[in-house]
């Protein structure tokens, strides 16, 4: 791909016409300071004399220290047959081919220091029919000083990144008037400081045309973000030609949730403090809610066997996540029946479902709904039977909540398991 890329090409300004017997040039005659690596155009327009054809347009090169130009090296001429001095040899171009147009501007491509000095034009031709030339003598002066890398830092451009959606990572390169592509590179440095080439799955190349002589490299790195990705730096690197090196480094954030965790001692004691941890890794921090966390549950268990005989018991119970035991809650055994109640509150709406009644259980099951509440009782006669367990267990879609209740009947002694579920 032969372009000329430049973010940072010089246009010397117009001057003054300067005329010598109809010999006319136009050309600034200041001064232009340009730093190594770039390029430089020298807008110049002429105009011969009478009689005088051009044929062809020389450009010469001389010392500042020598006002009075005695050596002059020739740097280009619009005849490829003769030779220019070696060092400017392919890194000057006329910027209008035809003559016609008497415009003698150039573009001095890859600047070096030792290409400080001052040009003047020539034009070759014939002048009433025999060959001649004509020398101007307006000159334009060109510094070049040291590159100062600073000004040619690329660009990167990132979009938000968000964990599992594929991302693309932009870097402009300055471009250096070098004629070639420069070279870009990305890499990424990881939490332990190693760097790496990013697994990336394409760096695209394209450029974009800012002028007709300039266009700016761009580079594309598309990838999938991971949290490993977060807080780390990628780096674009552009090489002109390898002798030059800019680099721009970018920090990372990317979106991220890792799995939530709760963790602590979920099965408690009565008065016994319960101490849970939710954790969640992401970026941005979460905002962590407890939904509906601990519900201090009075459950009255009241137990009447031949001898009059009762018993309160207080349970704690937890529960997360949307299904809710009430208070409220619970069983009262009389005269060998049994009653339980459970209320659940949820959003939507849970279903209730009491096992393990099966269907030569005699019992019966009154629901009734209000609001986000569902109060489900049930009684049966408990007289035909040993030890039962019943479970109330709820389901809303999301959640599901269960609460067991055993009654030891043939025994004075009894008890309630009960468990604790996390979901
Ligand atoms: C270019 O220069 C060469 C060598 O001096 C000469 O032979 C040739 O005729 C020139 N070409 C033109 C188009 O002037
Ligand atoms: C000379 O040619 C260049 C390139 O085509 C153009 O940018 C510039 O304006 C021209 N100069 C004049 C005086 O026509
Ligand atoms: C590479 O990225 C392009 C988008 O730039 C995508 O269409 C393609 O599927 C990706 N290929 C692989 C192998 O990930
Ligand atoms: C960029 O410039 C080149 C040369 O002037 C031209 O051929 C090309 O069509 C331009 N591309 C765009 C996208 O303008
Ligand atoms: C990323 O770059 C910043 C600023 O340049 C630096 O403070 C940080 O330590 C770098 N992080 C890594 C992982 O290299
Ligand atoms: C709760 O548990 C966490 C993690 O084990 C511990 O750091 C914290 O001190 C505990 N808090 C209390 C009040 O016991
Ligand atoms: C549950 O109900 C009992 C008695 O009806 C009451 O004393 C207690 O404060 C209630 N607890 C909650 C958490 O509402
Ligand atoms: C109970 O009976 C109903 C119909 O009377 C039947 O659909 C259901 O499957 C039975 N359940 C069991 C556990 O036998």
């Amino acid at each position: 791909q032969q372009a000329h890329y430049s973010l940072h090409i010089i246009w010397g300004s117009w001057g003054q016409q300067h005329c010598v017997s109809g010999y006319c040039v136009t050309l600034n005659e200041g001064e232009v300071t340009v730093e190594a690596g770039l390029c430089v155009v020298i807008p110049c327009s002429y105009r011969t004399g009478d009689g005088f054809t051009p044929k062809h347009i020389a450009w010469y090169k001389c010392e500042v220290s020598e006002p009075r130009c005695g050596d002059p090296i020739m740097i280009f001429h619009t005849n490829n047959s003769i030779k220019v001095q070696s060092g400017f040899k392919g890194r000057v171009s006329f910027l209008e081919p035809e003559l016609s147009q008497n415009n003698c501007s150039i573009f001095i491509n890859k600047l070096k220091q030792s290409d400080s000095g001052s040009y003047h034009l020539r034009v070759i031709g014939e002048l009433n029919g025999k060959p001649d030339g004509f020398s101007f003598s307006p000159r334009v002066t060109v510094y070049v000083k040291v590159l100062n890398t600073q000004n040619l830092k690329p660009t990167v451009m990132i979009p938000t990144l968000t964990e599992g959606q594929q991302a693309t990572l932009t870097c402009t390169a300055p471009g250096l008037c070098s004629g070639s592509v420069p070279e870009i590179t990305w890499t990424w440095r990881g939490a332990g400081g190693i760097e790496s080439y990013i697994t990336g799955n394409s760096t695209d190349y394209k450029t974009e045309n800012l002028t007709d002589v300039t266009q700016s490299p761009v580079s594309t790195l598309t990838f999938n973000p991971s949290a490993k990705h977060h807080n780390t730096n990628v780096t674009c690197k552009v090489s002109f030609t390898g002798e030059t090196i800019t680099e721009e480094t970018s920090t990372l954030n990317v979106n991220y949730l890792k799995e939530v965790k709760i963790s602590g001692v979920t099965r408690v004691k009565e008065h016994e403090s319960l101490n849970l941890t939710c954790s969640v890794e992401s970026f941005p921090l979460s905002l962590i809610r407890w939904s509906r966390l601990t519900l201090i549950l009075n459950l009255k268990f009241i137990f009447i066997p031949n001898s009059q005989f009762t018993l309160f018991y207080d349970l704690a119970f937890l529960f997360t996540g949307l299904s809710n035991i009430q208070n409220g809650s619970g069983c009262v055994l009389q005269s060998q029946v049994l009653t339980c109640v459970c209320i659940i509150e949820g959003f939507p709406l849970p279903t209730i479902q009491w096992l393990p009644l099966k269907n030569n259980t005699e019992y019966s099951v009154i629901t009734a709904v209000s609001n986000d509440t569902v109060n489900s009782t049930v009684s049966l006669n408990v007289e035909k039977h040993g030890n039962i367990t019943l479970e109330c267990v709820s389901n809303n879609g999301n959640e599901e909540a269960k609460e067991k209740f055993t009654i030891h009947n043939n025994s004075k002694k009894y008890g309630i398991c009960f468990q604790i579920n996390t979901f």
